[in-house]
């Protein structure tokens, strides 16, 4: 079934200008040994430094936008990408934007939390708390709002976010057949779900010929695939649509390059970080590109990932990150 059949009738407004790059790693693979390396730059995005969750974003936006909201209410740590490609979204669409972040205010705005306010969004710090009680406190920042006349809309929903990345699937498949590529392995974080949900949803409805690899760089693997599995079920029920395989059939969790846990660097990381910057002009950043890259990295050395086999990395994005990151990782010394 096609793709975009499961998508028509979503509300979406256009953020992505166009297909984003499917690039080859000559260098990259070449120093491992590899001979059909790809990256598909999901970090090469015009709107606010790109990333995963602009893609989402269309979905929200279009939610957003059908129901007639003035603001966009999000929270995440001060380091987010998501509150950074919000607040640019609702720059580009004339929106108010509020973010709620669940930590103290940093002495210095820098890296996403600087771009966040370059584009015009309102920062709140709540200071340290868990993620329920952070959503608790946007849903009635949400109610007061509503209330007094302001018509609001949550950004967030994972299953509506990952309908962008069924559309990325779709692209994907697209853009290596127009490139000749039989991709045979593609390779991605497994973090939350709804990027990785996303993709599954839309490979498993196109057909696709290739294994997806799930990098885990936040849960457990039983975790991940309880996350990703719920919420590939959720997507059928939204869309109406259910594809003829499941994800079990065609995904391979990995749990090996996660270290100590989200958001905790590994020295793999690290080292694929400065190998990929220097042999492709690349950037990675320690949360989910560099521990995704070291996975894939090390698959090829086990031999678990074939040397000859086609294999994509899709590059999330989180770049402004890295700026944050760097006294932390060492990287920083001259
Ligand atoms: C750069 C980057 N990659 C991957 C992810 C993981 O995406 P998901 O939450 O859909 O699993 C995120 C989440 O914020 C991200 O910012």
């Amino acid at each position: 079934m096609p793709v975009e059949t499961a998508l028509s009738g979503q509300p979406r407004y256009r953020l992505v200008s166009g297909p984003t790059p499917l690039e080859r790693l000559e260098r990259l693979a070449a120093h491992v040994g590899h001979h059909g390396l790809y990256a598909k730059r999901d970090d090469c995005m015009a709107l606010g430094m790109g990333g995963n969750k602009l893609r989402s974003l269309e979905f929200w936006l279009g939610e957003a936008l059908a129901r007639q909201a003035e603001t966009l209410l999000v929270a995440g740590r001060s380091t987010s990408n998501q509150c950074r490609l919000t607040a640019a979204a609702a720059a580009k669409c004339g929106l108010r934007c509020i973010v709620l972040h669940n930590d103290d205010p940093p002495e210095r705005a820098e890296g996403n939390l600087l771009l966040s306010r370059l584009y015009g969004a309102e920062t709140r710090f709540l200071g340290s708390m868990d993620e329920d009680e952070r959503s608790r406190r946007l849903a009635k920042l949400a109610e007061q709002m509503e209330a007094s006349g302001h018509r609001c809309y949550i950004v967030g929903d994972p299953v509506v976010g990952a309908l962008g990345y069924v559309a990325c699937a779709a692209e994907l498949i697209t853009q290596a057949g127009e490139q000749d590529v039989a991709l045979e392995n593609v390779i991605l974080p497994g973090s939350m779900g709804p990027t990785e949900a996303g993709f599954l949803f839309g490979c498993a409805l196109a057909g696709a010929p290739f294994r997806v690899h799930l990098v885990s760089v936040e849960y457990s693997i039983d975790r991940l695939a309880q996350l990703v599995e719920d919420l590939f079920e959720r997507l059928c029920a939204h869309t109406g649509v259910t594809p003829s395989v499941t994800p079990s059939s065609f995904v391979r969790y990995h749990e090996r390059y996660l270290g100590a846990g989200y958001d905790m660097p590994t020295p793999e990381a690290i080292s694929a970080l400065e190998t990929v910057a220097a042999l492709e002009g690349m950037l990675l950043e320690a949360t989910y590109t560099a521990k995704t890259f070291a996975g894939a990295l090390d698959l090829i050395a086990r031999g678990e990932i074939s040397s000859d086999a086609p294999t994509c990395l899709i590059h999330t994005g989180g770049i402004p990150s890295l700026f944050t990151q760097a006294g932390g990782l060492g990287l920083d010394r001259l």
